[in-house]
């Protein structure tokens, strides 16, 4: 299997970095921009017969929740076009492609962990400009799996968990809005579903034809219990006071609750999946190592 992986300078595509060595079976192609852009189709079909690609997991995005709300274009560019060439390029060859989503498809209002069939509904530019691009992977008729996560976070690239630790350090006191519930997802636990799903480790029956699948870490959380475990994690002394959502207002607006079942990926793929503090603890333990 030749697969090209996207965006790989960000989160996911450096968590996979850091294990491909664990799947020799693979050979892997790192991109990311300039050198691969996915909004560039000739550019894309020249690199898929130069190197035989057959099989893509599509890390590239335009992430920047807020920044999307003033950047609409270049978000829907990226995360709607982009799969588009993607898919398009897939087509010819045959080939098979893991597409990544989110919990931002949601509009939060349930209280339920969202299923993979229940209806989407976006609030902001992100999660529309992410919609499409899983619509263009829905529609396509190649070998596809879509998986949304949530509150992703890396030893690599920036997140929440880097700025909460770096403003720890900076600080005694901090707000932390305690009224946005979801589940944090260790990006190198979805790297390894990927890699894991792609190598068919128990599930070799499972086709790979137009399924949706939610993965993030086990259990529920708020931003601010999330901030107050960072700072435990990191043995810092900062005080994480909650505060609402209405006190820090943000140009795009986020889902209240975004919590995803994740029944069908465990079942159909015989995983187990780790609770979100043990994997954050890990994520801090090897930030402390480097
Ligand atoms: N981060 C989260 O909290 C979160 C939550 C739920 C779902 N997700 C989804 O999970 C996936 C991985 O997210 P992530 O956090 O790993 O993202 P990330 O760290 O922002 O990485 C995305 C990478 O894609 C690159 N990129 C942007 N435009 C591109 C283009 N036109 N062609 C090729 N590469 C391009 C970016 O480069 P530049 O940095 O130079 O722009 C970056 O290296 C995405 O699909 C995202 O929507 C993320």
């Amino acid at each position: 299997m030749n697969i090209l992986v996207t965006g790989s300078n960000g989160q996911l595509g450096s968590e996979i970095k850091d294990i491909a060595i664990y799947y020799p079976n693979f050979k892997f192609f790192f991109m990311d921009l300039p050198e691969l852009d996915i909004c560039k189709s000739i550019q894309l079909e020249v690199f898929f017969n130069d190197k035989n690609i057959n099989t893509v997991i599509n890390c590239a995005a335009y992430t920047a929740v807020d920044q999307a709300e003033e950047d609409a274009e270049i978000a829907e560019q990226v995360n709607a076009k982009g799969v588009l060439n993607l898919v398009n390029a897939l087509k010819k060859v045959d080939g098979k492609l893991i597409h990544i989503s989110t919990d931002y498809v949601f509009d939060g209002t349930s209280f339920l962990p969202y299923q993979e069939s229940d209806p989407v509904s976006p609030i902001g530019i992100y999660g529309k400009t992410k919609r499409a691009g899983e619509l263009a992977v829905i529609n396509s008729d190649i070998d596809s799996i879509l998986i949304r996560t949530s509150w992703l976070y890396s030893a690599f690239g920036n997140n929440f968990v880097k700025t909460m630790l770096k403003l720890g350090y900076e600080r005694d006191e901090l707000g932390v809005i305690f009224d946005q519930v979801g589940t944090p997802t260790n990006a190198g636990d979805l790297a390894k579903t990927c890699l894991d799903i792609l190598l068919g480790k128990n599930s070799a029956n499972i086709s790979m034809k137009g399924k949706i699948y939610h993965y993030s870490n086990e259990g529920v959380t708020s931003w601010y219990d999330f901030a107050t475990a960072i700072m435990e994690f990191g043995s810092l002394d900062c005080k994480v006071r909650p505060i609402e959502t209405k006190d820090y207002p943000t140009p795009a607006k986020r889902p209240h609750y975004s919590v995803l079942n994740k029944s069908k990926i465990k079942t159909d793929f015989n995983i187990e999946i780790p609770y979100w503090r043990d994997s954050l603890d890990k994520c801090i333990e090897k930030l402390k190592s480097k």
